[in-house]
C-alpha cells in the first residue's frame, strides 16, 4: 500500500519530514542534556526548560517551512488554525522533569493529524538514539524493524508502566488504579514519559499503560504506534481513545480486558 500522506514543499513525504525534525531536535535535547537549565513553571510538577522552546523551534521551524498551509498544535506555543484538514501535533520534549533531573528517560514526539484522526507517528529517543516510526495502515517500526505489541495474556505475568501527570484527581486516579492491580500484576513501573510508556507498549516492553489526564502531543504520535502495532487504546470506560482522549489504557486485547476488568468494572472511575 503507497502512502497517502502529503509531501512537503521540498517534495519529501511527510514521514521522512517529520523523522529528520525529530532527529534534529533530539540532537538539540541530547547535546543540553545535563547542562543547567532556566525552567519556569506551568504547574505542579509541570515544567518547561529552555530546551523544550528550543526543540520546539526546530520542529515547528521545519515543519512550518514543508507545510506553510497546515495547522500546528505544539505544547509550548499557540496553536496556529488552518482550513487544511492536516494538522501537526507536537511535543518537543516529553519527560520534561526526567530531562531536568538528568534522569535519562524522554523524548520527541511529533504526528500528522488528518480530519481528527492520527496517520503518522513519530517518536525519538534522543539519548538511546531510538526511532518509532508508524504510518496508518503501514505497519509500526522501531529503527526500520517491524514491532509488535506483547502477547502475553496473563496480568500475573505482566509489566505495566503508568504515570502521575499533572491533575491532582487524575494522579489519585491513577494511584487507585496501581493498587486496584498490584495484587493480580506481575510488576508496574512510573517512568515519567508518557509517550515513551506508550511506544513500550507498541514494542512489547511493556505489556500495559495507563494514564488519567493526557493532552492530545501525549498521545497522537503514539496512538499511530500502537494502533498499528496491533495495540489497542482506550478510555477506562472502553471508548475508543481520540487525541483529546484524557484517559488511556493501553495493551494487547487480553491484557485490556483484564485492565477494564480489575480497574474500571463496578467502579465510579470516568473514561
Ligand atoms: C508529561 C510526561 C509525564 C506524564 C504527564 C505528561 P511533559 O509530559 O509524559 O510522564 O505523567 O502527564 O504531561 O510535560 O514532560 O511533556
Ligand atoms: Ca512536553
Ligand atoms: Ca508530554
Amino acid at each position: 500500500m503507497s502512502s497517502i500522506l502529503p509531501r512537503g514543499s521540498s517534495g519529501r513525504t511527510a514521514r521522512r519530514i517529520a523523522v529528520q525534525a525529530a532527529r534534529e531536535a533530539g540532537r538539540i535535547v541530547r547535546r543540553q542534556f545535563g547542562v543547567a537549565q532556566t525552567v519556569g513553571h506551568k504547574g505542579r510538577g509541570n515544567i518547561v526548560t529552555e530546551t523544550d522552546l528550543l526543540s520546539e523551534q526546530t520542529i515547528l521551524g521545519l515543519l512550518r517551512q514543508e507545510f506553510p498551509e497546515h495547522g500546528i498544535l505544539s505544547e509550548e506555543s499557540p496553536a496556529v488554525a488552518s482550513t487544511s484538514p492536516y494538522v501537526w501535533v507536537v511535543d518537543p520534549l516529553d519527560g520534561t522533569l526526567n530531562f531536568a533531573s538528568q534522569l535519562q528517560h524522554f523524548a520527541v514526539a511529533i504526528a500528522l493529524v488528518a480530519d481528527g484522526a492520527p496517520v503518522l507517528g513519530v517518536v525519538y529517543d534522543p539519548l538511546r538514539r531510538e526511532l518509532f516510526v508508524a504510518e496508518r495502515g503501514r505497519g509500526a517500526t522501531l529503527d526500520g524493524r517491524p514491532l509488535r505489541v506483547g502477547d502475553r495474556e496473563d496480568l500475573g505475568t505482566a509489566i505495566g508502566g503508568f504515570d502521575l501527570g499533572y491533575d491532582e484527581e487524575g494522579r489519585g486516579q491513577a494511584l487507585a488504579a496501581a493498587v486496584a492491580l498490584r495484587p493480580a500484576i506481575q510488576s508496574l513501573r512510573v517512568m515519567g514519559s508518557a509517550v515513551l510508556g506508550q511506544a513500550y507498549v507498541a514494542c512489547g516492553r511493556f505489556d500495559l499503560y495507563f494514564h488519567r489526564f493526557l493532552f492530545p502531543w501525549d498521545v497522537a504520535a503514539a496512538q499511530v504506534l500502537l494502533r498499528e502495532a496491533g495495540a489497542l487504546a482506550t478510555a477506562w470506560d472502553g471508548r475508543p481513545a481520540t487525541i483529546h482522549s484524557r484517559a488511556l489504557i493501553a495493551a494487547n486485547p487480553d491484557l485490556h480486558r483484564a485492565f477494564l476488568e480489575v480497574v474500571a468494572a463496578g467502579s465510579a472511575l470516568p473514561g
